[in-house]
Order: structure tokens, then sequence, then C-alpha cells
């Protein structure tokens, strides 16, 4: 492929005086092939034109994942995004990664992030729950949050660490689907319990960035629907947001729509629902009270057919191959 001169635009990152950081952005002409990775063009600007650039890097075979940053309005691994896919017009951005402290240019602190996954107890533990199969759906489940490679991608562009700097993040709670989905771990409702407090698995908004930007993969949103629903299985159901996804459950599998006239009650409670009594006004004022008789959807039949099949195998409903428990 033939060369082509890009510009970069990046994001030049320092602390001063107090802790404050002080940021600008700097553009440097790189001339390389489109399928060029943006790390080998990083390399090419260090090396040849300012030496002073900072940024993390390792393997550069996308295992280690030192070299995550925005590129381009996304988080991803540098060493894996190819240059002419990340440019926008001839320009590639790069700024470092979100919802991490900086430390210079590029390169963040990313002890913040291992910090949240270290509240994961990270091995199996003896229990009343240990089992001695392990099948090939629990299998796939381990597998899939395995590929982790703890580059922080996922909670750089999570919308929810993004407003709530308390939330443990996509990345932790996939950790913690490794064990929860493991027929050997002992302690699984001691986890899932654990799991339900706040800020754990149901802070979760589930924008789905998290899928999206992942570079393994491992899809934790996924995991973390998964966590809830062994959560709820197992009865921790005391939070606000677990009522909330219960009350939609109960609206939809009765009449195939919502009754939002009764859902913040059966959210918050009484007491919740009075504090809200500002926002109702507000509702009532721009006549968007909703109606407080149930409405019957067409079809409902069907709906009850989806969640019949559903509710055979509540689980692992995503899981279409069949149970193979080995001999
Ligand atoms: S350098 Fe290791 S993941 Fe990119």
């Amino acid at each position: 492929m033939a060369e082509q001169t890009y510009t970069f635009r990046i994001q030049r990152n320092q602390v001063v005086g107090g802790g404050r950081l002080e940021s600008r952005w700097q553009e440097y002409q790189v001339k390389v092939e489109p399928n060029a990775t943006v790390l080998s063009a990083l390399e090419e600007i260090k090396g040849h034109q300012d030496g002073s650039l900072t940024f993390r890097q390792s393997c550069r075979s996308a295992i280690c994942g030192s070299c995550a940053m925005r590129i381009s309005g996304r988080t991803r691994l540098a060493c894996k995004t190819h240059v002419g896919i990340a440019a926008r017009d001839g320009v590639v951005t790069l700024a470092p990664q979100a919802n991490q402290p900086v430390l210079k240019d590029l390169a963040i602190d990313i002890g913040p992030f291992f910090k949240r996954i270290q509240t994961i107890r990270p091995f199996l533990e003896d229990g009343p729950e240990t089992a001695t199969q392990v099948g090939k759906t629990a299998y796939d489940h381990v597998n899939q949050v395995s590929q982790c490679i703890m580059c922080g991608c996922c909670y750089s562009d999570c919308t929810m660490a993004e407003v709530s700097p308390e939330y443990i993040g996509p990345a932790a709670l996939a950790k913690a689907f490794r064990f929860v989905s493991d027929p050997r771990e002992g302690k699984k409702s001691d986890r899932l319990r654990q799991l339900s407090e706040p800020h754990m698995m149901w802070a979760c908004s589930r924008c789905t960035m998290c899928v999206h930007v992942c570079p393994k993969d491992v899809k934790p949103m996924e995991a973390i629907v998964k966590l809830r629903t062994r959560g709820i299985a197992k009865g921790y159901v005391e939070g606000p947001a677990q009522k909330h996804a219960l009350a939609f459950h109960e609206d939809i599998k009765k009449s195939g729509d919502l009754n939002e006239f009764t859902l913040m009650i059966r959210t918050l409670g009484l007491v919740g629902t009075l504090q809200e009594t500002g926002s109702a006004l507000h509702l009532l004022k721009k006549g968007k009270i909703p109606s407080p008789f149930p409405h019957q959807a067409r079809g409902i039949d069907q709906v009850s057919k989806v969640y019949n099949l559903l509710e055979q195998n509540p689980l692992d409903v995503e899981t279409k191959a069949p149970e193979i428990v080995p001999e």
C-alpha cells in the first residue's frame, strides 16, 4: 500500500504545580502506509520528531494492554488499530484514556483501575456450592471473560464511570463473572451478595460501550446481565435497581406494556416516591403523567411464549449450544 501523510493531533498533558493538569494539542505529520498501526506512527514521532512525547507500550501484539488510549474518539489499543481506519479526513486524534488519572501525555495511572479489579477475590474458594463437573456452557462462560487483558478500554469509555467514580466498572464485573460462572467456585452466593451492593453490578446503565470497545471481545455487559440474573435467582432483590427490573419483568409478562403510573412506587417505595413529588408535579404540569389504567398489548400470547422459553433456562438464555457434560 502506498504511503500517505497523516496528521496526528495529540493531546499533550503535563502535571504542573499543585497537581494541576495542563493540556494542549500538538500536531505532527507522519508518512506511513494506511495499514501501519497507530503505535508504529507514535514510535516514528518519538524517534524522529519529538523525544518528549510519552506513551506506554510493551508487547505490540494486543496482549499486554499497555497501549490503550483514546484514538479518534474511542478507546482502543494503539498496536491493534490501523492508521487508515482511525483517520478522519487524514487526521488521527490521540488522547489518554478517560476516567483515569493522567500522568503525562498519553500515559495514565492504571492504579485506581486495578484497585477496582482487586475488590474481586481472584481465586476459586471452597464452599458449599462447589461442583465437580464443568459443562461446556460453564466452560464457555469462563473462557469468554478470561480473555480480558486488563487494558482498561471498557472503563475508559464507560458512561457510568464518567458520572460515578465509585462504580466498580465493567472489567472488574467481567472478572467477577469468571468466578461466579465457574462450577468449581464454592461461594457463588457470597460473591453475588457482594455484587448486589450499591456501585456494583446494578450500577451499570447498559450503554454497551464496553462491548463495542473491548479489543478482546470479552463483552463485559453480557457478563453483567448474567450476574444480575444469578443475583435475582438467589433472592438478592432489595435495591431499587433490582426492584425496577422486576417491575418491568412483571408488567411486560402480564400485559405486554409497562405500567409507568405504579413503576416509581414499586421501585423506590412510598418514602422514595414522596421525595420525588417535585418531578411528579413537573410531569403533571407538562401533561405527561402516565395513565393509572394498565394497557393490554395486542399479541400478549406471543409475549407469554417468549417468557416461557426464557424461563425454561433463566441463567443461560443467550447460549445456543446444547449442554455437553463430560462422562
Ligand atoms: S503494546 Fe501490548 S497491547 Fe499494545
